[in-house]
Protein backbone atom coordinates (compact mmCIF):
# COMPACT_ATOMS: atom_id res chain seq x y z
CA UNK A 1 0.00 0.00 0.00
CA UNK A 2 1.16 3.69 -0.87
CA UNK A 3 1.45 6.22 1.66
CA UNK A 4 -1.31 8.00 -0.42
CA UNK A 5 -3.83 4.98 -0.65
CA UNK A 6 -6.51 4.94 1.63
CA UNK A 7 -7.28 2.55 4.41
CA UNK A 8 -10.61 0.84 4.87
CA UNK A 9 -10.83 3.34 8.35
CA UNK A 10 -10.18 6.74 5.77
CA UNK A 11 -12.83 5.31 3.64
CA UNK A 12 -15.31 4.92 5.96
CA UNK A 13 -14.80 8.25 7.25
CA UNK A 14 -14.99 9.65 3.98
CA UNK A 15 -18.31 8.30 3.01
CA UNK A 16 -19.72 8.89 6.48
CA UNK A 17 -18.32 12.50 5.55
CA UNK A 18 -20.56 12.25 2.22
CA UNK A 19 -23.30 10.87 3.98
CA UNK A 20 -23.44 13.54 6.78
CA UNK A 21 -23.20 16.16 3.88
CA UNK A 22 -26.17 14.81 2.19
CA UNK A 23 -27.86 14.83 5.61
CA UNK A 24 -26.92 18.59 6.25
CA UNK A 25 -27.46 20.07 2.46
CA UNK A 26 -31.02 21.88 2.04
CA UNK A 27 -33.68 20.09 0.57
CA UNK A 28 -36.10 20.95 -2.11
CA UNK A 29 -39.38 22.36 -1.71
CA UNK A 30 -41.72 20.10 0.84
CA UNK A 31 -43.98 18.39 -1.70
CA UNK A 32 -46.04 16.72 1.13
CA UNK A 33 -46.11 18.13 4.42
CA UNK A 34 -47.13 14.45 6.37
CA UNK A 35 -44.20 12.07 4.77
CA UNK A 36 -41.39 14.76 3.40
CA UNK A 37 -41.92 18.01 6.15
CA UNK A 38 -38.87 19.92 6.46
CA UNK A 39 -38.76 21.74 10.41
CA UNK A 40 -35.91 24.43 8.44
CA UNK A 41 -38.68 24.84 5.45
CA UNK A 42 -39.28 28.98 5.09
CA UNK A 43 -42.84 28.66 5.46
CA UNK A 44 -42.59 26.29 8.60
CA UNK A 45 -40.48 28.92 10.44
CA UNK A 46 -42.60 31.77 9.52
CA UNK A 47 -46.14 30.48 10.36
CA UNK A 48 -46.04 26.77 11.72
CA UNK A 49 -49.82 26.88 12.58
CA UNK A 50 -51.11 26.00 9.34
CA UNK A 51 -48.97 23.23 8.65
CA UNK A 52 -49.24 21.34 12.22
CA UNK A 53 -52.99 21.84 11.85
CA UNK A 54 -52.47 19.86 8.14
CA UNK A 55 -50.29 17.54 9.84
CA UNK A 56 -53.09 16.98 12.91
CA UNK A 57 -55.78 15.97 10.22
CA UNK A 58 -54.22 14.07 7.38
CA UNK A 59 -51.41 12.05 9.44
CA UNK A 60 -51.05 13.37 13.35
CA UNK A 61 -47.88 11.85 13.19
CA UNK A 62 -46.09 12.66 10.38
CA UNK A 63 -42.02 11.15 9.04
CA UNK A 64 -39.81 12.63 6.85
CA UNK A 65 -36.13 11.26 5.79
CA UNK A 66 -34.95 14.88 5.68
CA UNK A 67 -31.89 15.48 8.08
CA UNK A 68 -31.46 11.44 8.43
CA UNK A 69 -35.16 11.04 9.25
CA UNK A 70 -37.63 12.05 12.15
CA UNK A 71 -41.23 11.61 13.42
CA UNK A 72 -42.93 14.73 14.03
CA UNK A 73 -45.97 14.45 16.42
CA UNK A 74 -48.42 17.19 16.13
CA UNK A 75 -51.66 15.80 19.15
CA UNK A 76 -51.28 17.25 22.39
CA UNK A 77 -52.04 13.24 24.04
CA UNK A 78 -49.53 11.83 21.79
CA UNK A 79 -47.20 14.25 22.80
CA UNK A 80 -47.50 14.51 25.83
CA UNK A 81 -47.58 10.26 26.09
CA UNK A 82 -44.50 10.37 24.66
CA UNK A 83 -42.53 12.45 27.11
CA UNK A 84 -43.05 9.93 29.60
CA UNK A 85 -41.80 7.26 27.46
CA UNK A 86 -38.69 6.94 29.30
CA UNK A 87 -36.06 5.56 28.59
CA UNK A 88 -37.22 4.00 25.73
CA UNK A 89 -37.46 7.53 23.77
CA UNK A 90 -33.63 8.60 25.21
CA UNK A 91 -32.86 12.51 25.53
CA UNK A 92 -28.88 11.89 25.05
CA UNK A 93 -29.43 13.69 21.83
CA UNK A 94 -32.43 16.13 21.30
CA UNK A 95 -30.88 17.83 18.25
CA UNK A 96 -32.59 16.34 15.40
CA UNK A 97 -29.88 16.84 13.00
CA UNK A 98 -27.42 13.87 13.61
CA UNK A 99 -24.04 15.04 15.78
CA UNK A 100 -21.23 16.37 14.06
CA UNK A 101 -18.56 14.70 12.93
CA UNK A 102 -16.59 13.45 15.85
CA UNK A 103 -19.46 14.01 18.32
CA UNK A 104 -20.90 10.39 17.27
CA UNK A 105 -18.07 8.46 18.91
CA UNK A 106 -19.01 9.90 22.40
CA UNK A 107 -19.64 7.66 24.49
CA UNK A 108 -23.17 7.09 26.11
CA UNK A 109 -22.34 8.41 29.38
CA UNK A 110 -20.65 11.41 27.87
CA UNK A 111 -23.29 11.92 25.19
CA UNK A 112 -25.58 12.26 28.74
CA UNK A 113 -23.63 14.52 30.41
CA UNK A 114 -23.55 16.79 27.32
CA UNK A 115 -25.93 19.45 28.91
CA UNK A 116 -27.50 17.37 31.88
CA UNK A 117 -30.18 17.17 32.64
CA UNK A 118 -32.13 18.17 29.45
CA UNK A 119 -29.30 15.28 28.05
CA UNK A 120 -29.88 12.87 30.43
CA UNK A 121 -31.68 9.53 30.65
CA UNK A 122 -32.45 8.00 34.43
CA UNK A 123 -30.82 7.59 36.77
CA UNK A 124 -28.10 10.50 35.54
CA UNK A 125 -31.36 12.69 35.27
CA UNK A 126 -32.87 12.17 38.21
CA UNK A 127 -29.88 13.43 40.25
CA UNK A 128 -28.73 16.26 38.05
CA UNK A 129 -31.60 17.67 37.63
CA UNK A 130 -31.99 18.13 41.42
CA UNK A 131 -28.88 19.67 41.52
CA UNK A 132 -30.89 22.73 39.59
CA UNK A 133 -34.13 22.63 41.11
CA UNK A 134 -33.02 24.50 44.19
CA UNK A 135 -31.85 27.64 42.21
CA UNK A 136 -34.93 27.89 40.02
CA UNK A 137 -37.69 27.58 42.78
CA UNK A 138 -40.37 30.37 42.68
CA UNK A 139 -38.87 32.08 45.58
CA UNK A 140 -35.24 31.54 44.61
CA UNK A 141 -35.64 33.29 41.21
CA UNK A 142 -37.19 36.48 42.71
CA UNK A 143 -33.78 37.52 43.94
CA UNK A 144 -33.39 38.16 39.89
CA UNK A 145 -36.33 40.28 39.48
CA UNK A 146 -34.78 43.81 40.44
CA UNK A 147 -32.01 42.99 38.30
CA UNK A 148 -33.82 42.16 34.95
CA UNK A 149 -36.52 44.86 35.58
CA UNK A 150 -33.65 47.22 35.91
CA UNK A 151 -31.68 45.64 32.98
CA UNK A 152 -34.88 46.09 30.79
CA UNK A 153 -34.78 49.74 31.44
CA UNK A 154 -31.70 50.21 30.80
CA UNK A 155 -31.76 48.35 27.23
CA UNK A 156 -34.88 51.09 26.64
CA UNK A 157 -32.92 54.00 27.64
CA UNK A 158 -30.38 52.84 24.94
CA UNK A 159 -32.95 53.58 22.32
CA UNK A 160 -36.09 55.34 23.26
CA UNK A 161 -34.75 58.65 22.15
CA UNK A 162 -34.23 57.30 18.42
CA UNK A 163 -38.18 56.75 18.19
CA UNK A 164 -37.08 53.01 16.63
CA UNK A 165 -35.25 50.05 16.94
CA UNK A 166 -34.47 46.61 16.32
CA UNK A 167 -37.13 45.14 18.78
CA UNK A 168 -35.42 41.35 19.02
CA UNK A 169 -31.68 42.45 18.64
CA UNK A 170 -31.57 45.66 20.62
CA UNK A 171 -33.60 44.52 23.48
CA UNK A 172 -35.20 40.47 23.33
CA UNK A 173 -32.05 39.08 22.97
CA UNK A 174 -30.13 40.83 25.34
CA UNK A 175 -32.10 40.36 28.74
CA UNK A 176 -31.18 36.63 29.11
CA UNK A 177 -27.87 36.33 28.41
CA UNK A 178 -27.12 39.21 31.32
CA UNK A 179 -29.73 37.28 33.90
CA UNK A 180 -28.08 34.38 33.10
CA UNK A 181 -24.27 35.30 33.20
CA UNK A 182 -25.21 37.15 36.45
CA UNK A 183 -27.23 34.08 38.12
CA UNK A 184 -24.25 31.69 37.30
CA UNK A 185 -21.84 34.14 38.43
CA UNK A 186 -19.61 35.25 35.27
CA UNK A 187 -19.23 38.76 33.47
CA UNK A 188 -22.08 39.90 32.08
CA UNK A 189 -20.03 41.57 29.75
CA UNK A 190 -19.82 38.00 28.27
CA UNK A 191 -23.24 38.32 26.86
CA UNK A 192 -22.75 39.11 23.35
CA UNK A 193 -20.42 36.49 23.22
CA UNK A 194 -23.34 34.00 24.75
CA UNK A 195 -25.66 35.12 21.95
CA UNK A 196 -22.67 34.34 18.85
CA UNK A 197 -22.59 31.11 20.97
CA UNK A 198 -25.61 30.14 21.04
CA UNK A 199 -26.73 30.80 17.47
CA UNK A 200 -23.50 28.46 16.43
CA UNK A 201 -24.91 25.70 19.24
CA UNK A 202 -28.95 26.38 18.30
CA UNK A 203 -29.50 28.45 15.19
CA UNK A 204 -27.18 28.82 11.54
CA UNK A 205 -24.76 25.58 14.09
CA UNK A 206 -27.69 24.07 13.02
CA UNK A 207 -27.20 23.69 9.54
CA UNK A 208 -23.16 24.41 9.26
CA UNK A 209 -21.90 21.12 11.42
CA UNK A 210 -18.38 22.74 11.27
CA UNK A 211 -19.92 25.81 12.88
CA UNK A 212 -21.57 24.06 15.79
CA UNK A 213 -18.10 21.90 16.42
CA UNK A 214 -16.17 25.27 16.93
CA UNK A 215 -18.73 27.16 18.63
CA UNK A 216 -18.59 23.89 21.17
CA UNK A 217 -15.14 24.07 21.55
CA UNK A 218 -15.07 27.52 22.61
CA UNK A 219 -18.27 27.65 24.76
CA UNK A 220 -16.71 24.58 26.68
CA UNK A 221 -13.18 25.71 26.90
CA UNK A 222 -14.58 29.23 28.25
CA UNK A 223 -17.27 27.09 30.77
CA UNK A 224 -13.94 24.94 32.01
CA UNK A 225 -11.34 27.82 32.66
CA UNK A 226 -14.67 29.20 34.58
CA UNK A 227 -15.22 25.82 36.75
CA UNK A 228 -11.21 25.70 37.29
CA UNK A 229 -11.36 29.23 38.90
CA UNK A 230 -14.05 28.60 41.21
CA UNK A 231 -12.47 24.82 42.32
CA UNK A 232 -9.12 27.20 43.05
CA UNK A 233 -10.95 30.47 44.73
CA UNK A 234 -14.75 29.53 45.63
CA UNK A 235 -17.19 32.69 44.82
CA UNK A 236 -20.91 33.18 45.82
CA UNK A 237 -22.41 32.08 42.49
CA UNK A 238 -24.62 29.18 41.18
CA UNK A 239 -21.30 28.08 39.90
CA UNK A 240 -19.46 27.31 42.94
CA UNK A 241 -23.11 26.01 44.71
CA UNK A 242 -23.21 23.34 42.01
CA UNK A 243 -19.60 22.28 42.09
CA UNK A 244 -19.51 21.96 45.68
CA UNK A 245 -22.47 20.62 46.34
CA UNK A 246 -23.65 17.56 48.23
CA UNK A 247 -26.91 15.79 47.03
CA UNK A 248 -28.81 13.11 48.73
CA UNK A 249 -29.30 10.61 46.36
CA UNK A 250 -27.13 7.26 45.97
CA UNK A 251 -26.35 7.76 42.60
CA UNK A 252 -25.24 11.30 42.20
CA UNK A 253 -21.65 11.83 40.79
CA UNK A 254 -20.78 15.33 40.81
CA UNK A 255 -17.65 15.94 39.11
CA UNK A 256 -16.76 19.17 37.17
CA UNK A 257 -17.32 17.66 33.52
CA UNK A 258 -21.07 17.29 34.96
CA UNK A 259 -21.23 20.58 36.53
CA UNK A 260 -19.39 22.25 32.76
CA UNK A 261 -22.10 19.98 31.17
CA UNK A 262 -25.37 21.77 33.12
CA UNK A 263 -23.58 25.34 33.03
CA UNK A 264 -23.89 24.40 28.88
CA UNK A 265 -27.19 23.64 29.20
CA UNK A 266 -27.97 26.68 31.66
CA UNK A 267 -26.11 29.13 29.11
CA UNK A 268 -27.67 27.57 25.78
CA UNK A 269 -31.44 26.32 27.04
CA UNK A 270 -31.32 29.74 29.35
CA UNK A 271 -31.25 32.39 26.14
CA UNK A 272 -33.09 32.00 22.94
CA UNK A 273 -35.67 30.02 24.73
CA UNK A 274 -36.57 33.02 25.90
CA UNK A 275 -35.35 35.27 23.86
CA UNK A 276 -37.71 34.36 21.32
CA UNK A 277 -40.11 34.25 23.75
CA UNK A 278 -39.73 37.91 24.73
CA UNK A 279 -39.65 38.75 21.09
CA UNK A 280 -42.72 36.95 19.74
CA UNK A 281 -45.01 38.10 22.61
CA UNK A 282 -43.40 42.31 21.62
CA UNK A 283 -44.36 41.04 17.96
CA UNK A 284 -47.69 40.27 18.77
CA UNK A 285 -48.52 43.53 20.62
CA UNK A 286 -46.75 45.50 17.54
CA UNK A 287 -48.99 43.72 15.25
CA UNK A 288 -52.27 43.57 16.90
CA UNK A 289 -53.01 46.85 18.33
CA UNK A 290 -56.51 45.79 20.14
CA UNK A 291 -54.06 43.51 22.77
CA UNK A 292 -51.37 46.19 23.11
CA UNK A 293 -54.38 48.78 24.43
CA UNK A 294 -55.88 46.12 26.28
CA UNK A 295 -52.36 45.00 28.41
CA UNK A 296 -51.73 48.52 28.71
CA UNK A 297 -55.58 49.78 30.03
CA UNK A 298 -55.27 46.15 32.35
CA UNK A 299 -51.77 46.08 33.55
CA UNK A 300 -52.91 43.24 35.93
CA UNK A 301 -53.37 40.97 33.08
CA UNK A 302 -49.81 40.42 32.22
CA UNK A 303 -49.78 37.16 34.13
CA UNK A 304 -52.88 35.90 32.05
CA UNK A 305 -51.43 37.07 28.68
CA UNK A 306 -47.91 35.89 29.37
CA UNK A 307 -49.24 32.62 29.72
CA UNK A 308 -51.19 33.01 25.83
CA UNK A 309 -47.94 34.18 24.78
CA UNK A 310 -46.26 30.62 25.78
CA UNK A 311 -49.32 28.63 24.56
CA UNK A 312 -49.51 30.66 20.91
CA UNK A 313 -45.79 31.04 20.25
CA UNK A 314 -44.33 28.51 22.25
CA UNK A 315 -40.10 28.46 20.87
CA UNK A 316 -38.89 24.74 22.13
CA UNK A 317 -39.07 22.06 20.13
CA UNK A 318 -36.50 19.07 21.68
CA UNK A 319 -36.10 15.63 20.60
CA UNK A 320 -35.60 12.14 21.45
CA UNK A 321 -33.95 9.09 20.48
CA UNK A 322 -35.15 5.88 20.27
CA UNK A 323 -33.80 2.89 22.30
CA UNK A 324 -36.53 0.63 21.78
CA UNK A 325 -39.48 -0.17 19.63
CA UNK A 326 -42.14 2.01 20.52
CA UNK A 327 -45.73 1.69 19.63
CA UNK A 328 -47.68 4.75 19.28
CA UNK A 329 -51.24 5.04 17.62
CA UNK A 330 -50.85 3.17 14.55
CA UNK A 331 -47.05 4.19 13.89
CA UNK A 332 -44.47 1.73 15.66
CA UNK A 333 -41.20 3.81 16.31
CA UNK A 334 -38.32 1.84 15.64
CA UNK A 335 -34.86 1.97 18.03
CA UNK A 336 -32.36 4.59 16.08
CA UNK A 337 -35.47 7.05 15.02
CA UNK A 338 -35.84 10.39 16.05
CA UNK A 339 -38.92 12.15 17.35
CA UNK A 340 -39.47 15.24 17.62
CA UNK A 341 -41.56 16.89 20.44
CA UNK A 342 -43.45 19.23 19.21
CA UNK A 343 -44.62 20.97 22.31
CA UNK A 344 -45.95 23.91 19.97
CA UNK A 345 -47.89 21.73 17.66
CA UNK A 346 -49.80 20.16 21.00
CA UNK A 347 -50.81 23.91 22.33
CA UNK A 348 -53.05 24.28 18.82
CA UNK A 349 -54.64 21.03 19.78
CA UNK A 350 -58.12 21.75 19.27
CA UNK A 351 -59.03 18.93 21.37
CA UNK A 352 -57.32 20.64 23.78
CA UNK A 353 -57.69 24.15 23.27
CA UNK A 354 -61.03 25.98 22.61
CA UNK A 355 -60.29 28.08 19.15
CA UNK A 356 -56.48 27.14 19.33
CA UNK A 357 -55.18 28.91 16.59
CA UNK A 358 -56.67 32.29 17.68
CA UNK A 359 -54.64 34.53 20.40
CA UNK A 360 -57.62 35.15 23.00
CA UNK A 361 -55.41 37.72 25.53
CA UNK A 362 -57.26 36.65 28.38
CA UNK A 363 -57.70 32.91 27.34
CA UNK A 364 -59.25 31.56 30.75
CA UNK A 365 -58.48 27.86 30.37
CA UNK A 366 -54.84 27.50 29.61
CA UNK A 367 -52.74 24.10 30.20
CA UNK A 368 -50.23 24.49 27.47
CA UNK A 369 -46.95 22.60 27.16
CA UNK A 370 -44.98 25.39 26.05
CA UNK A 371 -42.04 24.56 29.10
CA UNK A 372 -42.76 20.97 28.20
CA UNK A 373 -44.48 17.80 30.24
CA UNK A 374 -43.22 14.80 32.34
CA UNK A 375 -39.82 14.27 33.78
CA UNK A 376 -37.92 16.67 31.17
CA UNK A 377 -40.89 19.57 32.32
CA UNK A 378 -38.14 23.08 31.97
CA UNK A 379 -36.14 23.59 35.48
CA UNK A 380 -36.49 26.97 34.27
CA UNK A 381 -39.90 27.63 34.10
CA UNK A 382 -40.28 30.59 36.98
CA UNK A 383 -37.13 32.10 35.69
CA UNK A 384 -38.72 32.58 32.12
CA UNK A 385 -41.54 33.89 33.15
CA UNK A 386 -40.20 36.28 35.71
CA UNK A 387 -38.05 37.78 33.13
CA UNK A 388 -41.26 38.09 30.14
CA UNK A 389 -43.13 39.69 32.92
CA UNK A 390 -40.27 42.30 33.41
CA UNK A 391 -39.61 42.40 29.82
CA UNK A 392 -43.00 43.34 28.55
CA UNK A 393 -43.98 45.05 32.02
CA UNK A 394 -40.45 47.81 31.25
CA UNK A 395 -41.74 47.95 27.57
CA UNK A 396 -45.05 48.87 27.95
CA UNK A 397 -44.79 50.96 30.49
CA UNK A 398 -42.30 53.54 28.44
CA UNK A 399 -43.30 52.87 25.02
CA UNK A 400 -46.80 52.42 24.78
CA UNK A 401 -47.32 52.92 21.75
CA UNK A 402 -45.51 50.71 19.00
CA UNK A 403 -45.56 48.83 15.92
CA UNK A 404 -43.07 46.46 14.00
CA UNK A 405 -42.54 48.54 11.00
CA UNK A 406 -41.66 47.49 7.57
CA UNK A 407 -38.07 49.05 7.96
CA UNK A 408 -36.24 46.04 7.27
CA UNK A 409 -37.46 42.87 6.66
CA UNK A 410 -38.65 40.93 9.49
CA UNK A 411 -36.60 37.52 10.58
CA UNK A 412 -37.70 34.14 12.42
CA UNK A 413 -35.70 31.80 13.36
CA UNK A 414 -36.79 28.13 13.02
CA UNK A 415 -35.74 24.57 13.48
CA UNK A 416 -36.14 23.85 17.00
CA UNK A 417 -36.17 27.11 18.73
CA UNK A 418 -38.46 29.43 16.51
CA UNK A 419 -38.70 33.57 17.86
CA UNK A 420 -38.06 36.62 16.15
CA UNK A 421 -34.48 37.61 15.15
CA UNK A 422 -34.67 40.73 13.67
CA UNK A 423 -37.42 42.98 14.53
CA UNK A 424 -37.72 46.65 13.25
CA UNK A 425 -39.56 48.60 15.92
CA UNK A 426 -40.95 52.34 15.43
CA UNK A 427 -42.49 54.33 17.78
CA UNK A 428 -43.32 58.23 19.03
CA UNK A 429 -39.63 59.50 20.56
CA UNK A 430 -39.39 59.23 24.00
CA UNK A 431 -37.51 60.22 27.48
CA UNK A 432 -34.19 58.60 28.93
CA UNK A 433 -35.17 58.14 32.41
C1 LIG B 1 -39.77 30.86 27.66
C2 LIG B 1 -38.61 30.28 27.90
C3 LIG B 1 -38.41 28.79 27.98
C4 LIG B 1 -39.10 27.79 27.35
C5 LIG B 1 -40.30 27.90 26.42
C6 LIG B 1 -38.48 26.54 27.75
C7 LIG B 1 -38.91 25.30 27.32
C8 LIG B 1 -38.36 24.10 27.75
C9 LIG B 1 -38.82 22.80 27.34
C10 LIG B 1 -39.93 22.53 26.32
C11 LIG B 1 -38.10 21.88 28.00
C12 LIG B 1 -38.26 20.36 27.93
C13 LIG B 1 -37.34 19.75 26.92
C14 LIG B 1 -37.54 18.27 26.73
O1 LIG B 1 -38.58 17.71 27.05
O2 LIG B 1 -36.60 17.68 26.17
C15 LIG B 1 -37.13 22.59 28.81
C16 LIG B 1 -36.20 22.00 29.64
C17 LIG B 1 -35.32 22.70 30.42
N1 LIG B 1 -35.22 24.08 30.53
FE1 LIG B 1 -36.38 25.43 29.66
N2 LIG B 1 -37.45 26.81 28.61
C18 LIG B 1 -37.37 28.18 28.78
C19 LIG B 1 -36.48 28.87 29.56
C20 LIG B 1 -35.55 28.30 30.39
C21 LIG B 1 -34.66 29.02 31.26
C22 LIG B 1 -34.64 30.53 31.45
C23 LIG B 1 -33.88 28.09 31.88
C24 LIG B 1 -32.79 28.28 32.88
C25 LIG B 1 -31.92 29.20 32.87
C26 LIG B 1 -34.30 26.78 31.41
C27 LIG B 1 -33.76 25.60 31.83
C28 LIG B 1 -34.21 24.35 31.44
C29 LIG B 1 -33.64 23.12 31.93
C30 LIG B 1 -32.55 22.97 32.96
C31 LIG B 1 -34.34 22.08 31.29
C32 LIG B 1 -34.09 20.58 31.43
C33 LIG B 1 -35.01 19.95 32.45
C34 LIG B 1 -34.83 18.46 32.52
O3 LIG B 1 -34.36 17.85 31.57
O4 LIG B 1 -35.17 17.89 33.58
N3 LIG B 1 -35.31 26.96 30.51
N4 LIG B 1 -37.34 23.95 28.64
Amino acid sequence: MTDTADTSADLHKKEKVASDEAIWAPGGPVEDWTTDYDIRDEDYVNDPVPIWAEMREKCPIAHTDRLGGSWNPTRFDDIRAMAKMVPELSSRQVLVMPPPPGQEEQSRYEQQIAAAPITADPPIHDWTRRMLLPAFAPRAVLAYEEYTTELAHSLIDGFIENGQCDGAKDYAEQIPPRVIAHMIGVDPGMADQFVIWVNGVLGEGLNDPELRLKTRDELLGFIGAEVQSRMEDPKEDLLTQLLFMELDHPEANITPEVVIGITNLLIVAGIDTTWSSIGSALWHLGTNPSDLERLRNEPDLMPIAVEEFLRYYAPVTMARVADADVEIGDVCIHAGDKVLMNFPAANHDPEHFENPDEFIIDRARNRHVAFGSGPHRCAGSNLARLEMTAALTAWIERIPEFHVSDREPMKWAGGQVRGPRIMPMSFPPGEKR
